[in-house]
């Protein structure tokens, strides 16, 4: 999977050369690339942003500059990434969808967002656009909902992840229920002990009860989940 970034911040994308994402990149399963999006401005102070029709506070960023960025860096294949509070909220579901994309472009909006013609025009030009919030809560810009989409994607990517079992019984697998609470040694910490059920080598009974504690959890943590669950 190829995955392009375009924000005026580049260097807040530096945590994707960490970890599994980052030794994903370096063995070629991701091909990741970050781009400063002032590289697409024509004039001496490089200028990414404007007031905004209507009035009100703030800059919108300028739909040309974005342009052609997007020109230069989409394909036939490309799938683009908006990451904005006022998209549809972005889901384990919407993350399985996207993994088997051959390319993902990312344009980061800052300020008040991007000029709305460009998720406008790319989508009429027949590129699947995507407008995606991380959650009801407003942050500085996309950079950082882009790391956690590149995460969430990139993990599902067959080969980034060393064993693939890891990637069951998580939370908000088909399911829909919340992952079951886990432990390690020492069986007693703290005058806290491990369930005796866990301990107890009982395959059947173990699985019984981590799907007992994930309805429970699931109930108690988030009704939203728990009442689709049970339809
Ligand atoms: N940009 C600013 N806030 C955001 C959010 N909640 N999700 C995605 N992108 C954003």
């Amino acid at each position: 999977m190829r995955i392009d970034i375009v924000s005026v911040f580049p260097e807040y994308l530096a945590p994707l050369q960490l970890s599994l994402i980052g030794k994903a990149a370096t063995a070629g399963v991701l091909d990741i690339a970050v781009h400063d999006l002032r590289n697409w401005t024509t004039d001496k102070h490089r200028t990414v942003d404007d007031t905004p029709f209507g009035g009100g506070a703030g800059m919108v960023m300028k739909p040309d500059v974005w342009g052609r960025a997007i020109d230069d860096l989409a394909t036939e294949d490309t799938v683009l990434v908006l990451p904005t509070p006022s998209g549809e909220v972005f889901t384990q579901g919407i993350a399985e969808s996207l993994k088997a994309e051959q390319h993902l472009l990312f344009a980061c909006g800052r300020y008040e967002g991007i000029d709305a013609r460009v998720a406008e025009h790319y989508a009429a030009s027949g590129m699947t656009v995507r407008e995606l919030s991380l959650g009801d809560y407003v942050l500085n810009g996309g950079e950082v909902a882009a790391l956690v989409m590149v995460e969430a994607i990139g993990r599902l990517v067959p080969g980034v992840i060393g064993n693939p079992e890891s990637l069951v019984e998580e939370s908000h697998g088909p399911d829909g229920l919340l992952e079951y609470p886990v432990y390690t040694k020492p069986p007693q910490w703290r005058g806290l002990n491990v369930p005796d059920v866990l301990l107890s080598g009982h395959h059947a009974k173990v699985a019984q009860w981590r799907q007992q504690q994930a309805r429970e959890r699931t109930a108690a943590r988030r009704p939203d989940l728990w009442a689709k669950i049970q339809g």
